[in-house]
């Protein structure tokens, strides 16, 4: 979680840092931070809440300088309070910090023997007073900081910065993604290349263990053994320009009205407009494997748990699906021929990375559907899937999802093809519905104003249930998820099929219950579960196609209309509601929509 930026710079600092903060608020936004090296003294300035506070204060306070450090927090350990928040200082030393001090607690006992008092109530401060402690031993800034890093247990990525030297920045990194950019007698360190973007498009990623020593003009970059290492220079491509709200309100609103272009560019990827197509997974051949194991986190999570209907009914492979956070620490056995699956917009989720390591030696495979091809999880992977859903900023994922899916489809298409479950007419009417899929997503993206109306009678709920059927259900727990984290409405979602086995309890005219059902061969049991909830005064809104509302819509509370799609893939098209619903419920209701409470958009930390 927690955004990290430092910069070597020729100009004044302050503004940039704050720059590349608002490119990293996505990480986390409980308070930020900067600190500087200005005429040899390092002094810091930091905020409670949004970066706009920082900014604020260094309106009336301003921070001179031309090297600095900056951090975005997404609260671990402490309050949200001025005291906690980064830049940590400790004498001469400050630093920044993503992640977690596992060992922090021996650390400040140590440090307290020593007679090291402490200000704050976080594990990052240690990082601070030990380096400190090795400084004031006699220790220069980049031995201190050396032995300081050598004393860490947990994952992190540190920025150090130094009272006395305007031309040196330290960076380590252990489990959290730390990059060096490399500018015109400039140097930088960002968590991503997002905040690198405008400034150097020219980075590289340090490895596990790595400490980097850096000045305007030189990088000197040490392996965890201590042994000079090269880490390979790459030019990247992020068009910075592109994150903006391009005239939307919100994040979350642009990006889900990109989805239809988004979808299209993935697909122009892997199958591209003519007849010869290559299907995502070159190199993996799915008859040589028995079963598969996906692992992923909330939202993508549900992505694995929609791809699992796919994989067993097109492709006849059985698939297990577990939260990352579970799976890695029940250890469980992987069989021989196991395709282990990881799907992760980020690529850097601290539990489903540890759930890959877990299988990597173990799976016959390990692939990734990932939306940044530089990721953690990307690079340790055998075959990673780009999903093409350009930079996603809000922090409840909805381009992402709907990529997320259609790649994994592709996929299903691969391994029915290699399994010989699916002929050529059947993949070419697969290929065909999916090149139609834009187009339709764009005309239910056209039924906003019906969704904002429907969102007006939800925002005054106090509890939402969810219904799906067959593979509607995981999205029914994506539509749950979406309304709760944006609009903190409490939503649950069930299996249509399980209401009445407890659910229904909780049924009674104040409930809305959405009922997410295309006009499918399940269509009917769902009704029946719809009406069951009707009979207890439940308000539904059903969602679905012309001829389903023709059979069903009579005496719901609010009814949707989704255009018809190919039956596969309507938890595509059933994305946009779900989506449209939690965002004009979190807009009715004021909430912070890209930015909501407790959340962060990379979750870095366990
Ligand atoms: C919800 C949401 C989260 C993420 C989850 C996994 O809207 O965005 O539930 O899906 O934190 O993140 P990634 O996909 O980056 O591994």
């Amino acid at each position: 979680m927690c955004g990290i930026i430092g910069v070597l710079g020729n100009n004044e600092v302050a503004p940039i840092l704050v720059e590349a903060l608002k490119r990293l608020e996505y990480r986390g936004y409980d308070s930020a931070g900067i600190a500087t090296v200005n005429a040899g003294t390092l002094d810091r300035r930091r905020a409670v809440g949004k970066l706009v506070n920082l900014s604020d204060l260094l309106v009336h306070d301003p921070l001179a300088g031309k090297a600095g450090i900056g951090h975005t927090r997404w609260a671990t350990h402490g309050a949200p309070s001025v005291g906690n928040a980064h830049p940590h200082k400790a004498g001469p030393v400050a630093v920044v910090h993503n992640g977690i001090i596992e060992n922090f607690r021996d650390l400040r006992a140590e440090l307290a023997e020593n007679g090291v008092g402490f200000e704050t109530e976080t594990d990052t401060e240690t990082v601070a007073l030990l380096t400190h402690h090795h400084m004031s031993q006699g220790d220069t800034p980049v031995e201190a900081a050396r032995k300081t890093v050598a004393r860490l247990d947990g994952a992190f990525a540190l920025a150090f910065l130094f009272d006395g030297q305007d031309n040196l920045m330290v960076a380590a990194r252990k489990g959290s993604p730390l990059a060096v950019g490399y500018g015109a007698g400039e140097m930088y360190i960002g968590s991503d290349a997002i905040a690198l973007s405008p400034l150097t498009d020219r980075i590289s990623y340090l490895e596990e263990g790595d400490i980097a020593v850096i000045t305007r003009d030189s990088v000197e970059i040490t392996d965890a053994n201590g042994t000079i290492a090269n880490r390979e220079v790459r030019t990247i491509q992020i068009d910075a320009t592109r994150i903006d709200k391009g005239g939307h309100k919100h994040f979350m609103a642009k990006e889900i009205a990109e989805q239809p272009g988004v979808i299209g560019q993935a697909l122009q990827h892997y199958i591209g407009t003519g007849s010869d197509i290559t299907l995502p997974g070159k190199g993996m051949d799915f008859s040589q494997i028995d079963r598969i194991t996906m692992v992923a986190c909330g939202t993508a999570f549900y992505a694995c748990l929609t791809a699992k209907y796919w994989f067993e009914q097109i492709a006849r492979l059985p698939v297990e699906v577990d939260v990352a956070s579970e799976f890695r620490y029940r250890e469980p056995p992987i069989p021989d021929r196991t395709l282990a699956l990881f799907v992760s917009q980020s690529g850097e989720t601290a539990d489903t990375l540890a759930a890959l390591r877990y299988c990597d030696g173990k799976a016959s495979s390990i692939a990734s559907v990932i939306n940044v091809p530089e990721s953690s999880i990307a690079r340790e992977s055998d075959l990673a899937l780009p999903i093409y859903a350009g930079v996603e900023v809000g922090v409840a994922s909805t381009k992402a999802f709907t990529c997320q899916l259609t790649v994994l489809f592709l996929l299903v298409l691969k391994a029915a093809r290699d399994r010989g479950t699916l002929d050529d007419a059947g993949l070419a009417a697969h290929l065909d519905a999916l090149r139609a899929l834009p187009g339709v997503i764009n005309v239910a993206l056209g039924k906003n104003d019906a969704m904002r109306a429907a969102a007006r009678k939800l925002s005054t709920a106090r509890d939402v249930l969810f219904l799906g059927r067959g593979q509607m259900y995981p999205l029914a727990l994506e539509g749950a998820l979406k309304l709760k984290e944006i609009s903190y409405i409490h939503a649950e979602a069930y299996a249509s099929g399980e209401l009445k086995h407890g659910p229904i309890a909780l049924v009674d005219e104040e409930v809305p219950v959405i009922v997410m059902a295309p006009r499918d061969a399940l269509f009917d049991k769902t009704v029946s579960n719809m009406q069951e909830v009707m009979a207890r005064k439940g308000k539904v809104i059903l969602i679905s196609d012309a001829e389903g509302l023709g059979e069903a819509s009579e005496g719901v509370w609010t009814s949707i209309e989704m255009p018809k799609v190919a039956d596969a893939l309507t938890p595509i098209l059933y994305a946009i509601p779900a989506q449209l619903l939690a965002y004009h419920t979190a807009v009715a209701k004021g909430t912070d929509v890209d930015q909501p409470r407790n959340l962060a958009k990379s979750v870095t930390v366990e």
